[in-house]
């Protein structure tokens, strides 16, 4: 099914766009896949992986966040693996279809000043999560999401809510699984700079309210608990004197710490509680929940903030934290833990572990909003290559401390890798995790299931894909159980 073919491209390919990397030109639907070993009759779902995978040639440099939104699927049935990969018909895509050409250049270009609506281009290849039965799109800068379907990935098109048919909002907004409820954050350069809501688990805006910052920021996720949410105000932002002449340059201001709102699920503004905390910048959240007797209730949350360079004397070197951020040069992460006291207003905030840098954390989803006890995630090659490395994955149980690693080496490519429950499962690890590989030694791509329980043995069974799936952001799993009743 070669709907769609990419261009033949002339200009030297920078590193994000060679081996694993490399766009595929075709959307093909597999059936009865070969696996090597046994894929276990009680994992029963899909995992679906979004991703860049440019369409159109761009004149100018390329960022690996510019290719299109592309969705890869592996449906899960009684032992049985069948793939299927689509891109996203967004509207900008359909505009450069319709003109056979390229019409928006890359992030390290200058945005179109034609198009205030949109300067840059809202690929939706960032993120992807199941609402109401059915899968979400989201992008990273924030901007209209889309509809697809689960099962054949065809773009529904934007998402319309009863109550909010233009809503916007950014890569990490998610689904409480155990209120069907789907909350959302949007961010933007103008007053009041951020906003917060929630989609009932029928479709319907339930709750919209702004989050008022001193000023533009970047944020890139926000957690919640059974009663509360939970927005961030990270001190990396644009360097407000390059703002005021028009160039997008950032600066990390150390002085102002960082600040986290916390407001109840469905509360009001004037409910917002503002924690101070020391100066960070986090993507991405493991989990956040409540702990504690009602007078002396903290909101813990966890993730993996980048470990921030210092001098000889301790001190954050805020500029080449900015400029590293900004090339994507520094990819070292710590796990961390804030918490935020309800009774004094006070946040305690330690240190995981700094010893195993992993990012693009996951967990077992059924307990989003409540203590959970283990994460899966990507362990990052730190350092300043070109090419981002994906090394490898790791379980971390946060109740003993004990991380469990596994890589097959250097020649190999993980992706985000969520877990996936067991039918009927006994306990939070019972479950399997699943990812995407690329396999550069036999220049492969393929599956790789790993038992969660004894996850540092290696994958128990590995499914040899038709073809590369390149290397990509955010996925997601969802159980046979959800696909069917849409929760
Ligand atoms: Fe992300």
């Amino acid at each position: 099914m070669a709907e769609m073919v990419i261009d033949e491209v002339s200009e030297d390919l920078p590193p994000v766009l060679r081996g694993g990397f490399e766009p595929v030109t075709d959307e093909l639907v597999v059936d009865r896949l070969e696996v090597i070993g046994e894929v276990p009759k009680d994992l029963n779902g899909a995992y679906f992986r979004n991703g860049p995978n440019r369409r159109f040639a761009a004149p100018g440099r390329y960022h690996w966040y510019d290719g299109d939104g592309m969705l890869h699927a592996a449906y899960f049935d009684r032992g049985r693996v069948s793939y299927r990969n689509r891109w996203i018909r967004t509207a900008p895509l359909a505009e450069e279809l319709a003109a056979g050409r390229a019409l928006w250049k890359g992030l390290r270009e200058t945005p179109r000043a034609d198009r205030p609506d949109m300067p840059v281009k809202n690929t939706s290849n960032t993120d992807v999560k199941f609402h109401n039965g059915k899968l979400i799109t989201m992008w990273y800068l924030a901007g209209g999401m889309y509809h697809v379907d689960p099962m054949t990935l065809e773009t529904l098109g934007p998402v319309s809510f009863a109550g909010a048919p233009d809503l916007r909002a950014s890569a990490h907004s998610k689904t409480d699984e155990r209120t069907g409820e789907f909350l959302y954050f949007d961010y933007f350069k103008h007053a009041p700079y951020m906003e917060y809501g929630v989609i009932s688990a029928d479709g319907r805006l339930a709750t919209r309210i702004p989050i008022a910052l001193p000023g533009p920021r970047l944020p890139h996720d926000m957690a919640f608990t059974e009663n509360y949410a939970i927005l961030h105000d990270f001190p990396l932002t644009y360097d407000m004197d390059a703002l005021a002449t028009g160039r997008h340059k950032l600066k990390f201001y150390t002085e102002w710490g960082s600040r986290f709102a916390i407001v109840p699920r469905h509360g009001t503004p004037d409910q917002i509680r503002w924690f101070s905390a020391e100066p960070a910048y986090l993507l991405h959240v493991i989990n956040a929940w409540e702990e504690g007797p009602p007078e002396n209730r903290e909101v813990v949350m966890l993730g993996t903030p980048f470990r921030l360079p210092r001098d000889l004397a301790g001190n954050i070197e805020a500029e080449k934290f900015a400029r590293a951020w900004s090339t994507m040069q520094h990819r070292d992460y710590i796990t961390y833990e804030w918490r935020f006291n309800l009774a004094t207003g006070k946040t305690a905030e330690r240190i995981i572990d700094d010893t195993f840098c992993c990012e693009f954390p996951m967990i077992n989803t059924r307990y989003q909003g409540y203590k959970s006890r283990y994460a899966y995630a990507i362990n990052m090659v730190r350092g300043s290559l070109h090419q981002p490395r994906f090394a490898g994955l790791a379980k971390f149980d946060f109740e003993t401390g004990v991380i469990q690693a596994y890589s097959e080496g250097r020649d190999f490519f993980y992706n985000e890798a969520p877990f996936a429950p067991a039918d009927n499962p006994q306990s939070e690890d019972h479950g399997y995790v699943v990812s995407f590989v690329w396999n550069a030694r036999e220049r492969r791509s393929e599956l790789q299931i790993f038992d969660a329980r004894n996850f540092g043995s290696g994958p128990i069974a590995r499914v040899i894909l038709p073809r590369r799936v390149p290397n990509g952001f955010h996925a997601t799993w969802v159980s046979a159980e959800r696909l069917a009743s849409g929760k």
